[in-house]
């Protein structure tokens, strides 16, 4: 049965443990597994990407196979052809494909008519592999994940959508603030939720300073995502109590830690005097998600040997 990776819920809360363990195994041994040698993975990105297109593109050629990097425009999908015959011809060639695209229904439509596993690399809806990332960061610094108090702060997104999911799941206390209508959507609070293990909680509210209080990892993202460009200047005013500056920092835990996804835009989400001070994990964040997409690559291909078997879902 083919695995497919669209939203942080298609691994179960001892899966999500086990990529992150081996995220941590593939980053002390970097260089040394080629476990996918002879083997090619599509990456097909729609959007602009910094972190996702590289970390996935050198993660793979460190695994020994080869990346194959796909643009629309040059492929027959950009004259008419069908995303599911798309898919179908892919999964003849490839063993594997990334996909950047914006309509989290082009993901779910691979999928359906794919026979390899569809890696979602950020749609409106989710980026998952991102929370993955941020979860192996936030063990590396806080030395566990269960009863720690995660919050950000911002647009309820695809990465407030993904990080709700995954800490929940990982017994985090996770809480998102975000000005009156621009919540994550209610199905996904709900779905993290109803996915919560090891005493994991959920709650959304728009009060920042409440939120950030006794924090342990405070969290911010880009105000407008890509394909909100043009709400921007309307979102500036109504984010501005949601910005990650020092006197917010100041509520959270003396001992707690910033992330924030990248691209960042100092003096909106976040100031200069956050992101490049002292409890700014940032770099290492950016750093793990080509250690944590390893690791994913491994357990969707089967080839985790670290990683007990699977049951298809
Ligand atoms: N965080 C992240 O996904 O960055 P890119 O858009 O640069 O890939
Ligand atoms: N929420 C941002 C994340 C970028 C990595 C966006 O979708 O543009």
């Amino acid at each position: 049965m083919t695995r497919h990776f669209l939203t942080v819920s298609a691994l179960s809360p001892e899966e999500l443990v086990a990529v992150l363990d081996l995220a941590d195994d593939l980053k002390v041994t970097r260089g040394q597994r080629a476990d996918l040698a002879g083997r090619s993975i599509g990456l097909l990105f729609e959007q602009p990407s910094t972190r996702t297109r590289v970390s996935f593109q050198v993660g793979i050629a460190e695994l020994g196979a080869s990346p194959v990097v796909l643009h629309r425009a040059e492929l027959q999908l950009g004259r008419g052809e069908t995303i599911e015959d798309t898919a179908r011809v892919f999964s003849r060639y490839l063993s594997a494909l990334v996909v950047r695209t914006l309509d989290h229904q082009t993901v779910e439509r691979l999928a359906l008519a794919a026979s390899i596993p569809i890696v979602n690399a950020l749609t409106e809806y989710s980026h998952p592999c991102q929370a993955l990332a941020d979860l192996q960061t936030i063990r590396e610094y806080k030395g566990g994940l269960a009863g720690l108090r995660l919050t950000y702060l911002g647009d309820g997104n695809n990465v407030a959508h993904a990080l709700l999911q995954a800490g929940a799941m990982a017994g985090m206390h996770v809480t998102v603030a975000a000005p009156p209508g621009y919540e994550p959507v209610p199905q996904v609070v709900e779905a993290a939720r109803e996915s919560a293990a090891h005493g994991g909680t959920v709650t959304v509210t728009d009060d920042p300073v409440a939120a950030a209080t006794d924090a342990d990892v405070l969290y911010t993202d880009v105000w407008a995502s890509m394909g909100r460009d043009d709400e921007h200047d309307a979102r500036v005013l109504l984010f501005q109590p949601y910005q990650v500056n020092g006197a917010l920092l100041a509520r959270a835990r003396p001992d707690a830690v910033v992330l924030h996804c990248l691209p960042a835009h100092r003096g909106e989400e976040i100031t200069a005097e956050v992101i490049d001070g002292p409890q700014s994990v940032v770099w290492e964040q950016a750093e793990n998600r080509l250690h944590a997409q390893k690791a994913l690559l491994l357990l969707l291909l089967g080839a985790a040997d670290r990683i007990p078997a699977v049951t298809p879902s």
